[in-house]
């Protein structure tokens, strides 16, 4: 059996959550540790939310490494209107059962991936943070992951509102767009799914109810934070939202499910409206662009992970 063994870096937030739980649901996964950052919500939180959900999965071992408490550059933003204060939309989970691990993620990112090189994929589904800072002490690092896949940017073209956060920007390239520029330039094996491809998996109703159906408690929590963000969304007067972050993980675990393309992206880093605007560039390809997704194929392969979970 194909083996992956994987570094998730989030914010969760209600869809890094789900993400995470799909991740600790297949057997095919060795997931070497998580590292938390500031993003949906501040990092104490985002940590805490993380070894709540290892503690929901019976997933205890793995070990939990905090990161940055704020971008490299812009003070801090957060969603509190899309995930809630606590970045998990009040959606009750258990008292974590481990601490967090002394070592910054920064340093345990650059650790994990020099100790095995090539054979890493590192899913990023919060700012970026984690990875600019790791790729500063150790230059070169994100190049020694076999693959890294970015929930982050929006490459819609023409469309009149290419943000979620701004008409321009995507909140992930947003809440730190000089350390998205780190990471564009890293020369890594880089996968980018932007807003373009997210909105393409949408969250409704009847998804959560999907999920709710698989009967597990950690597919019952799943379905209450879909549920919880399109209560939310609901207020701000949106009916449907997208699912962004499990995307990544259905790209490493079933590529089938999706199409993409090589490009070349870049980000505005400069202050005013353009801030974290992801936009195509000339020159060599920086990035596999993901434009297409199967959405029946993402939520069968997020049910059948969270079946296998207590
Ligand atoms: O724009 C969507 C992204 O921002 C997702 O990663 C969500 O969790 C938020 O962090
Ligand atoms: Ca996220």
């Amino acid at each position: 059996m194909t083996s992956f063994p994987t570094l998730h870096d989030c914010d969760p937030g209600s869809d890094d959550a789900i993400t995470l739980l799909a991740l600790l649901g297949r057997r095919d996964v060795q997931l070497l540790g998580v590292s938390t950052t500031h993003g949906n919500a501040p990092l104490s939180a985002t940590t805490h939310n993380a070894r709540a959900l290892l503690t929901l999965a019976g997933r205890d071992e793995v070990p939990v490494y905090a990161g940055a408490l704020g971008p490299l550059v812009r003070e801090p933003v957060y969603a509190p209107q899309i995930h809630g204060v606590g970045g998990l939309g009040g959606v009750p989970l258990p008292e974590p059962a481990r601490p967090v691990k002394a070592e910054h993620a920064a340093l345990a990112l650059v650790r994990q991936l020099c100790a095995q090189p090539g054979e890493l994929t590192l899913l990023a589904t919060g700012p970026l943070t984690n990875l600019a800072l790791a790729e500063r002490l150790r230059p070169g690092v994100l190049k020694e992951a076999r693959q890294i896949i970015v929930m982050g940017g929006s490459l819609e073209s023409g469309a009149p509102k290419l943000g979620n956060t701004t008409p321009r920007a995507e909140f992930n390239a947003y809440a730190d767009p000089h350390a998205f520029d780190v990471v564009l330039k890293a020369g890594a094996n880089l996968w980018l799914l932007g807003l373009n491809l997210t909105r393409q998996v949408q969250v409704t109703r009847a998804r959560a109810r999907q999920l709710a159906t698989v009967g597990t408690a950690a597919a019952q929590t799943c379905a209450a934070l879909l549920d919880d963000y399109l209560d939310r969304i609901g207020k701000l007067g949106q009916s449907v939202g997208a699912l962004h972050d499990p995307c990544t993980a259905a790209l490493m675990l079933a590529p089938e499910l999706f199409g993409w393309e090589a490009a070349r992206v870049a980000i505005l880093t400069d202050s005013g409206e353009g801030l974290g605007e992801t936009v195509r560039a000339d020159g060599e390809p920086n990035v596999q662009l993901v434009t297409q997704a199967d959405e029946n194929g993402i939520y069968a392969l997020i049910a059948q992970a969270l079946e296998q979970l207590p």
